[in-house]
Formats: C-alpha cells, structure tokens, sequence
C-alpha cells in the first residue's frame, strides 16, 4: 500500500466512510484500494495498475464492469420518461409488468408470481417472510422454523443472515434469531470419509438434515433454503445425488423448498438456473446480482402458485398484503434488468458460459497439479481451487486461512482478483470472459501460487 496523503481520496475514506465486511482496525492503518475505472474483465486503481477480476466483482458483474451504450442508453431514456415511481396500493410500470412476465417465462419450474426488491437479502428476507406468511395462511403458524446450511450465505439484512450458516457474521450481533436451523455443510472433498463415495455422502448429509427435522418435530419446520452451488462458503458443489435425496426429505415432512438463485441464476452454472443444472423442485426462488449485471441494485423473488393462492385467502379476507419497500419495482432498475436479459437471450450466454466454463475446468484441472492444490471443482463458470498442506492426505494448513491470506495477498500484487474463502480460491469471472483472458487471469493466479508456495516453505523451513 502507498503512504496515505492528507487529504487524499485514501485519507478521505478512512476519516468518513465504514466499509462493509472489512476489518475497521486493518483498513484504518492500511486505507482502501481505489477503483477508478473498469473495463471488460477488469478494474484499473488510481494509481493506474490493472485487475483482472475472477469473482466478478461479488459475483455479479455478469457483462463486465463497464457498462455498454446500450444498456447505459436504457437506463438514461428511463430516467427521463419515469425516473421513479412505487408499486405500492395497485400502482403498476409498464417496464415493471414487462420484465416480471418475462421472469416467469424464464422460470425453471412453474411459477405463478413475482415480487421485486433491490437486493438478494431483501429477497430472502421476503421469502422468509413468505414462509411465515404462508403457514400463518393455511393455519398452520407454528410451522415457523426455517433451515439453512453451515456455511451456506442468504445475505445481510437480519433475517438472511441468521439463516447463513456464518458465525463470524452472527457474532456481536446478537444474531442468529431464534427460530433459524443450520445443516450440514455439503463439502465432499472437505468432509468425506475416507473411502465414501460422493453418493453415500450426500445420503449422509440428507440423514442428518432428516435427524434434524425430526428432532426440531416436523410440525414446526416450514422451509429449507440453499444455493444451488454455495458461493459465499467457497464455491462448493453439491455432491453427486445430494438434491435429490433431500428434496425426498422435504417432501415427506411438507416443508418448503426455497432455491437461492442470487449467485447461480442468469447463466452462472451453464443454464438460465442453477435449479436446472441440480434438478431442483423450489416453490420460490430468490434472484438478483446477474439480474441486472450487476448494473442497477435489483432483486426478484418468483413464487409457485401454492404459495401465491395462501397469499390470495388472505386478501380475500381483507387484509392488505403489507409488506413491501419504496424501491421495490423501481423502474430504471426494471428497464436495466430487462434490457440485460435481452442481451443474454441475443448473445446465448448460457451456451457461450458452457463453452468457456468447459476451457476453464480443463485449465484449472491442469493447475491442480500445482502443490498446494488438493481439489479443484466447478460447473459453468464457478469454480473452487482448495489449498492444502498435505494433497494426499487433504490436510488443510493450520491454522485454516493462513494460506488463502497469503494468496490473496500474492493475486493482488500479480493483477487477479479472487475471493478466498479460507484456504478456497473461489472462481466466478464475468460471463461474457473468453479464452485469452482466462489463460492471463490463470498465468497471473500461477505465479501468485508460486509466490505463496515460497512464502509457506520459508516459513516452514
Ligand atoms: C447466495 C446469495 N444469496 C444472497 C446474497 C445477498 O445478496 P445482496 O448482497 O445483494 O443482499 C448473496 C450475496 O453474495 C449470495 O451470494
């Protein structure tokens, strides 16, 4: 890091803004890195350095970081028609009507309605609510608990992250709230036995969400949330089998299944849905980030006709359905998610996100011969490195995170980005990446590894 100036940008920041998920005490003595301007696949600093950015921002950043006149057109001729106006008491867009009738023509199941916001956590925090609403509905009420996984992530606000499976994001919070359950993590590679197939260990996993039901009593479970591929717990895939044999399990104590499509929708995992690529049943799916491209802060969540007709009873008894927010249906938001969609139809992103995420895993396939590499996995263009001390015997490093810490460390200084998740490289570049900018971004991660090889052999030494 540069000497932080008086009154420069740095200096700036440090005296006025709170960065979100950073350590206040490191970021006060070490000041921000500034991102000036991007440009495809990357990010250029004030200082005029470039990043490629192999997480898409927060895995969003679908098209790129710079938008395309097109997409910036659209949101330029929206603001002069109708800047804004709400969806509240019977008010209704015609950019808003547009873009929630194209989502359900999208949908990987049947879907009967849908409902916008501005974020994924707002969007789990409404199928939270609707959850509740919905038991409450079919006078079932006391089936309120809902549950997540260990080390799955819903986002921030506080309903969503109770029902992550973080304990660093509950702590000093006074979180989680009480009625949230958390599963097992569905980690194979981490958690296997040695000798347990993938199969077997996504029995295992779908006995022990099964235990938990049954000792909570299923008349108190109203739903289960998961990421098709969980990002935020380090782009871990479910193992071979693990969604069907819990999805058995949901059925059969009739609790909900609600899909957390934030990262995976839109292309992410080579289809418009994660649900399609792992064959899942949800009766609501929550999307956002790839929605827009990231562009616009918009968030929707698609609802099965179940769900909806307990909404209706409701209604039909008088009462308002009072939930909503000021920007939901926003329509500049709505016309960028729109026009986005668009793009992804014209430019078959899915089959261009096959393509490349097939060039990509045989080029990561490759980097796992590296020494410190025990795994690599991925589908589509998400994908997880993981770094190990021992490869034969998957002994990670002690303590957990000191080798992603320095890796990180090393990825910056060598021009990639990459979200480290303890000792997990996790991978989601923008969508639209190709072959050439993959094998720089891959060139760029290597010598970041080396680096990181070195630093761990003096240390051990
Ligand atoms: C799977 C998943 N759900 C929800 C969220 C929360 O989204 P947001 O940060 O837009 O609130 C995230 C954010 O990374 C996510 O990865």
């Amino acid at each position: 890091m540069n000497a932080i100036l008086p009154n420069s940008p740095a200096a700036r920041d440090i005296a006025y803004y709170v960065h979100p998920q950073t350590n206040l005490a490191t970021f006060r003595n070490e000041g921000p890195l500034l991102v000036a301007r991007g440009q495809g696949c990357r990010i250029v600093d004030d200082g005029g350095k470039e990043y490629i950015d192999a997480a898409a921002g927060l895995w969003c950043a679908s098209l790129g970081f710079n938008a395309s006149e097109r997409l910036a057109r659209v949101a330029y001729e929206q603001m002069k028609t109708l800047g804004y106006y709400h969806t509240f008491r019977q008010r209704a867009l015609n950019v808003q009507i547009d873009l929630v009738e194209k989502l359900l023509s999208l949908a990987p199941v049947p879907m009967s309605k849908v409902l916008l916001q501005c974020s994924g956590s707002e969007a789990n925090d409404t199928a939270i609510k609707l959850v509740w609403y919905y038991h409450s509905a079919i006078g079932k009420p006391e089936k309120n608990k809902i549950i997540g996984r260990k080390n799955g992530y819903h986002g921030n606000t506080v309903a969503a992250v109770s029902l992550s499976g973080k304990p660093d994001m509950h702590a000093g919070f006074n979180l989680p709230l009480p009625m949230m359950r958390h599963t097992e993590f569905p980690h194979y590679y981490r958690n296997h036995e040695d000798g347990e197939s993938e199969e077997a260990f996504a029995t295992r996993m779908a006995e022990a969400l099964e235990r938990l039901i049954l000792a909570e009593g299923p008349q108190t479970v109203g739903a289960f949330f998961a990421e098709p591929v969980m990002g935020a717990g380090g782009a871990i895939l479910p193992p071979a089998g693990y969604f069907a044999k819990v999805q058995a399990v949901l059925r059969k104590y009739d609790v909900l299944f609600v899909a957390d499509e934030v990262i995976c929708g839109f292309g992410r995992t080579g289809n418009w849905w994660g649900s399609q690529t792992y064959d899942l049943k949800p009766d609501m799916i929550s999307c956002a980030k790839a929605l827009s491209a990231a562009f616009q802060p918009i968030s929707a969540l698609l609802i099965n006709d179940k769900i909806y007709q307990a909404m209706l009873s409701v209604g039909e008894k008088g009462a308002a359905f009072a939930h909503g927010y000021t920007h939901s249906g926003h329509p500049v938001t709505a016309a960028v998610a729109l026009e986005t969609l668009r793009i992804y139809e014209e430019s078959d992103i899915v089959n261009h996100v096959r393509r490349v995420g097939a060039y990509f895993g045989g080029k990561l396939a490759k980097l796992a011969e590296h020494p410190l590499i025990g795994d690599a996995r991925g589908v589509g263009l998400v994908h997880g490195l993981e770094m190990v001390a021992d490869k034969k015997t998957r002994r990670p490093f002690e303590p957990m995170g000191k080798a992603g810490a320095i890796l990180d460390r090393h990825a910056l200084r060598h021009g990639v980005i990459v979200r480290v998740v303890g000792d997990r490289i996790a991978f989601s570049p923008p969508l639209v990446i190709d072959e050439p900018e993959i094998d720089e971004m891959l060139r760029r991660l290597r010598l970041a590894l080396d680096d990181t090889l070195g630093d761990l052999s003096a240390k051990a030494a």
